[in-house]
């Protein structure tokens, strides 16, 4: 199997924007979209011919997933896909429409994207849909109850097609990305974090897990102490945080 073009949704900033950096660092050719074409074009002058680029807008379905197969076409062909754009809740007061923006772009757009990402591949024999989850996915948390429940979807619905995959003829690997704090606008100013995880830290464990096409990874790796903590811990001590 190749294993050398990936697209990063969500490449303007955070994780998404240094695991660009890095993979165009390892030879990848590396295609990158997000909102924010102004940071996507400064980008193409930092990293240089192999990067390719899109602007996208994941709630906008037919634009985004037409966007998706333009972007792998214009690269040649894609390999690995990184579903990683996502938006928290936790910054903004809730509310019902914060709420609804919350699945439209973490759900919604992750299951349109996912499921155009998966018909490429299996049209095309092989390759790697990566999803971006949270330590989130295993608890509820009041302070951002979409935020949780999105990634809890995100990991569920990724394990069901990663048995769907294993009975199809096609090649596809389906990796879950599950990282605990690491350093983003997403995250900035955020209060009551620990082990937060410097950006390029986090990427590079990212991509790590990526090439060892794992099915799950924890990131940092000492999160999955956590996840096992939340495993043992009871439900009534839980709803009382
Ligand atoms: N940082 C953490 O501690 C942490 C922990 C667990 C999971 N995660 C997950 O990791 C992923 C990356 O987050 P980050 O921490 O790197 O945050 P970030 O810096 O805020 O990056 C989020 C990315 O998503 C894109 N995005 C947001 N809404 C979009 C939309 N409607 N259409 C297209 N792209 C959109 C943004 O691009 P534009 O604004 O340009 O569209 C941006 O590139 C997210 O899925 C997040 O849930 C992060």
């Amino acid at each position: 199997m190749q294993n050398n073009s990936i697209i990063i949704t969500g490449a303007t900033s955070g994780l998404g924007q240094e695991l660009a950096r890095i993979c165009i660092k390892k030879g990848y050719k590396t295609g990158g979209t997000g909102r924010r074409v102004e940071r996507l074009e400064e980008m193409k002058d930092e990293l240089g011919d192999l990067f390719y680029f899109r602007e996208m807008d994941v709630t906008q379905f037919d634009d985004a997933k037409k966007g998706l197969i333009e972007l792998a076409g214009e690269m040649g062909g894609a390999d690995i896909i990184v579903l990683n754009a996502g938006i928290s809740n936790i910054q903004d007061k809730s509310s019902v429409e914060v709420e609804q923006c919350v699945i439209d772009v973490n759900v919604s757009g992750f299951v349109q994207l996912f499921n155009t990402a998966y018909n490429y591949f299996e049209k095309q024999g092989h390759g790697q849909i990566v999803g971006m989850s949270s330590i989130a996915a295993y608890l509820g948390y009041g302070l951002s109850a979409p935020y949780n429940a999105s990634k809890a979807f995100i990991s569920n619905y990724m394990q069901g097609y990663r048995q769907k995959a294993r009975r199809s003829d096609a090649h596809i690997i389906i990796t879950d990305i599950k990282p605990g704090f690491a350093e983003s606008e997403m995250t900035e100013g955020q209060k009551g974090m620990f082990w937060v995880a410097p950006t390029d830290v986090a990427a590079r464990q990212i991509l790590k897990s990526i090439e060892k096409r794992k099915s799950r990874a924890y990131i940092t790796r000492r999160w999955r102490l956590i996840a096992w903590l939340i495993h043992i811990v009871p439900n009534w001590v839980i709803d009382r945080i």
